[in-house]
Order: C-alpha cells, then sequence, then structure tokens
C-alpha cells in the first residue's frame, strides 16, 4: 500500500506541466493601431493566451500552442509585428518555477520554524484561508472573517473585514481590494495579505484604521487558484461547468466578464472554451457574485475599489468595455498617478516603471469587468491594477518568490496613498 502510494506520488510529480510540453511564450510589440487591430482575429484562430497585453511602447508576453506556432509567426511577419522568443520551453521553465519555489519554501521553513504565511512564498489556498483566520483569531476587536460564497467545487470565498468600529460608523468611508479573481496571477494573494498584515500586525499607519474601513479579498476564485497551484499552471477562469456539453471539456467562466456591465455587448467572450468566456448570463459565477455583494452591500461608502491583477505594471480605471472617460477621469488620473509614484519610489531600479491610463486606451476594451461594475454603481474611484510580473530576463513565469515581498511592500506604499487620497475627495451620501 504504501508503496503504490509513492508511485502514484511520483508518477504526479513527473506528470505535472506535461500538459504545456511544445508551448512556447513570445514578447510581442505593437506599434500601430493597425498591428493591433490584426492581433484581435489571430487570438481565436490561433488560441492565443496573453499573459501580458502589449501597450503603448511596451511589449506583451502570449503563450502559444505546438499547432500554432509556425502559422501565428508567419501572420505576424505578414503584418510587421515584432516579436521574439520568451520561453522555448514552457514545461521546462515551469518545472525550473516549481524548484525556485521549493528552494523558497526551504530557506522560510528553517527560519520559522514551518509556519507558512501568504505573503513568504506562492501558497496553497489553505496557507491564505489558514492566515485569515488566525488574524480574526488574534485581533478579534479588528478584524472578522466572513465566507462571501462556495464555490462550484465547494471551497469558501473567504475575505477579511477591518474596522476599529466594527463596520458601525457610517461616516467612515471603505476600501475594498481584491486579488486572483484570475486563478493564474499567483502575485496577488500575496500582496492582498500583506495589506491585512500592515492594517493588522504591523500597524505603521494608523489613520489608515482610524479613518476608514476596510474590506479585503485575497483570494476571489479559490476553485482556478487551486487548480492552478496543482494542476493547470495557467488556469485563469472558475471551474464551473453547466448543462451544455462543450463546457464539460472547457470549463470555467472570466469572473472578470461576468459583472452586470455591458455584459458580453461585444460578442467576443461567447465562446466557451475562451480563456476570457463570460458566461452565460450575468452574475453566473458565485466568485463574481461575492464582489457585487460586498459592492452592494457598503455601496454609499466606498471611497476606493482596487482589483488586482498581473502582470504588466499599470494601473488601469473606467471605462474598460469602450476605451471612453468617466466623468470622474480626473480625479482617476489624479489618484492613479498619485499612486504610481508611491509604488515608483520604492520599486527596484530594473522593476518595469508603472504606466496609469484608462483601460481601453492603455490595453484593451473589455466587458463585464468588476472594476467598470464598480464605477457604474458609484464607487468613485475604481481600479485594476496590474502587478509587476518578469522583467525582461526574469528567469520564469512567475515573479521570482525572493521578490515576492518586494512588490508587497511597494503595493502597499501605492494603497496607503491612494485610501489617504481617497478620504480626501470622499463625499459621504446617507
Ligand atoms: C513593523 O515591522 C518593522 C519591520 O520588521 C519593525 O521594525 C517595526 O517595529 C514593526 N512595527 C510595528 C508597529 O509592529
Ligand atoms: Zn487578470
Amino acid at each position: 500500500m504504501k508503496w503504490f502510494v509513492l508511485v502514484c506520488i511520483l508518477s504526479v510529480n513527473f506528470a505535472k506541466h506535461e500538459h504545456y510540453i511544445g508551448w512556447k511564450s513570445y514578447y510581442i510589440a505593437v506599434s500601430t493601431g493597425d498591428q493591433s487591430k490584426a492581433l484581435v482575429p489571430m487570438v481565436q484562430k490561433y488560441e492565443l493566451d496573453f499573459l501580458s497585453h502589449p501597450s503603448k511602447g511596451r511589449e506583451g508576453v502570449v503563450l502559444v500552442k505546438p499547432q500554432y506556432q509556425a502559422a501565428f509567426v508567419k501572420e505576424l511577419e505578414a503584418e510587421g509585428i515584432v516579436y521574439r522568443i520568451h520561453v522555448d520551453d514552457v514545461k521546462k521553465k515551469l518545472d525550473y518555477d516549481d524548484q525556485l519555489i521549493e528552494v523558497k519554501k526551504k530557506s522560510t521553513m528553517s527560519r520559522k520554524r514551518s509556519r507558512k504565511l501568504p505573503f513568504d512564498n506562492y501558497q496553497d489556498i489553505q496557507v491564505i484561508d489558514n492566515y485569515l483566520d488566525n488574524i480574526a483569531k488574534k485581533y478579534p476587536k479588528v478584524a472578522k472573517v466572513v465566507t462571501g460564497g462556495t464555490t462550484f467545487k465547494d471551497l469558501p470565498i473567504k475575505y477579511i473585514k477591518i474596522s476599529t468600529t466594527n463596520f458601525e460608523d457610517e461616516t467612515k468611508p471603505v476600501i475594498v481590494i481584491d486579488g486572483t479573481i484570475h486563478a493564474r496571477e499567483w502575485i496577488t494573494p500575496p500582496t492582498v495579505t500583506w495589506a491585512i498584515h500592515k492594517l493588522v500586525e504591523n500597524v505603521t499607519e494608523p489613520d489608515l484604521l482610524k479613518r476608514f474601513d476596510w474590506i479585503l479579498v485575497p483570494v476571489v476564485n479559490p476553485d482556478g487558484y487551486k487548480y492552478s497551484y496543482h494542476i493547470e499552471r495557467f488556469w485563469r477562469k472558475t471551474r464551473s461547468y453547466d448543462k451544455n456539453p462543450v463546457s464539460f471539456v472547457c470549463r470555467g467562466v472570466d469572473a472578470n466578464r461576468n459583472f452586470d456591465i455591458k455584459f458580453n455587448t461585444d460578442r467576443y467572450h461567447s465562446d466557451y472554451c475562451r480563456e476570457t468566456f463570460q458566461g452565460t448570463h450575468a452574475f453566473s459565477e458565485p466568485e463574481s457574485r461575492v464582489i457585487r455583494d460586498i459592492l452592494q452591500q457598503n455601496l454609499g461608502r466606498i471611497a476606493l475599489y482596487i482589483s488586482l491583477h498581473s502582470y504588466g505594471s499599470m494601473i488601469m480605471y473606467p471605462w474598460g468595455h469602450d476605451g471612453s472617460l468617466s466623468h470622474n477621469t480626473p480625479a482617476l488620473q489624479a489618484v492613479g498617478s498619485a499612486m504610481a509614484s508611491a509604488i515608483q519610489n520604492k520599486a527596484l531600479p530594473d522593476f518595469p516603471r508603472y504606466q496609469t491610463g484608462n483601460t481601453g486606451q492603455l490595453v484593451y476594451l473589455s466587458t463585464g469587468t468588476s472594476t467598470d461594475y464598480a464605477h457604474s454603481i458609484g464607487v468613485p474611484l475604481a481600479y485594476g491594477f496590474e502587478l509587476p510580473g518578469l522583467a525582461d530576463g526574469n528567469a520564469g513565469f512567475n515573479l521570482e518568490p525572493k521578490y515576492i515581498k518586494q512588490v508587497c511592500q511597494e503595493t502597499w506604499a501605492g494603497f496607503v496613498v491612494g485610501a489617504r487620497l481617497a478620504g480626501d475627495l470622499f463625499k459621504i451620501k446617507i
């Protein structure tokens, strides 16, 4: 029996990332509007999966399956789109990423006697949930864990509410930050849990607790995160399926296309097998419903909403669905740039500089996003962050574990500035 279990464990280990044998990733630079347009039909034709979108003056990174590589490259050349290989052997690189996580695990275990913290490394969902529970247990006066919903696979979607007045002071503005609505964006849960650490365990900005109530959701999409962590590294969507047999083969919904804001108006995300499949109807997924409920329940008081993604080093604001500017653009741009500079002041010199702008103008149009939804129902300042990923020359697909703390700390500096400015601008509607 023991022998059998061992064989199973070993074979699972060897099978890891086999899904990605033969895959490659490419850097792509887009320099004209025509080139951007030319890329759009290629996404479907070649089942392209962008890990980072090309923007003005910045390369993106795209994953390409073996059967499409030759035709894809040929078409890029025909369009005059500049590309180069990012990773030649995706499976090998993923194995390497795993090694870095193992090495980091060993170093933190020896220091802390195996107490696992979500911002020490890329951690399993259980480590993140345990951290939330422990914080609530240790600091019951300020922190409460809420299970906002249950996923398709029956995992709890947990978040934490932080308040010195039990959320009862209605004059306090609320700040909402979430991460991991997209499963593979592994740098986002450390960044959110670090914010919890800074608000509860290591309070160096006490005004942020006095002035605001906080809602922090480290992992909006636990099913997807768990699947990405253990099975398919580049999983992005939820893990749901319905009666349609296609949905059983191509599972999951892009929860960040599933909000009721211009849902499916571009008809671009209506294929189950797309990475950006929006779902059969708005709020079909418990993951988007949890965020909807948080926003609705605190609506008159939310001064700032930030949804964390990776990667690209960008701060983006509405409207993402058509690239038009909202009435609140001057404030969105001002607070966005201030957060970007605060982050920049703490960033390492070889990290890419942050860009700030309208989502549609900076990268691409997207319907049904949480940021557009929040803004549409009245949240004055709503942002999507693309956290830093690999700079050129970075070895793997993850930001290396040794840089996790760096990103946590610099992003926290952005939250601090953003919260204070949002509080100054905010007028409570009662
Ligand atoms: C916060 O952490 C820093 C760095 O470890 C430490 O020097 C400082 O004393 C801590 N402050 C509080 C209030 O816990
Ligand atoms: Zn994302």
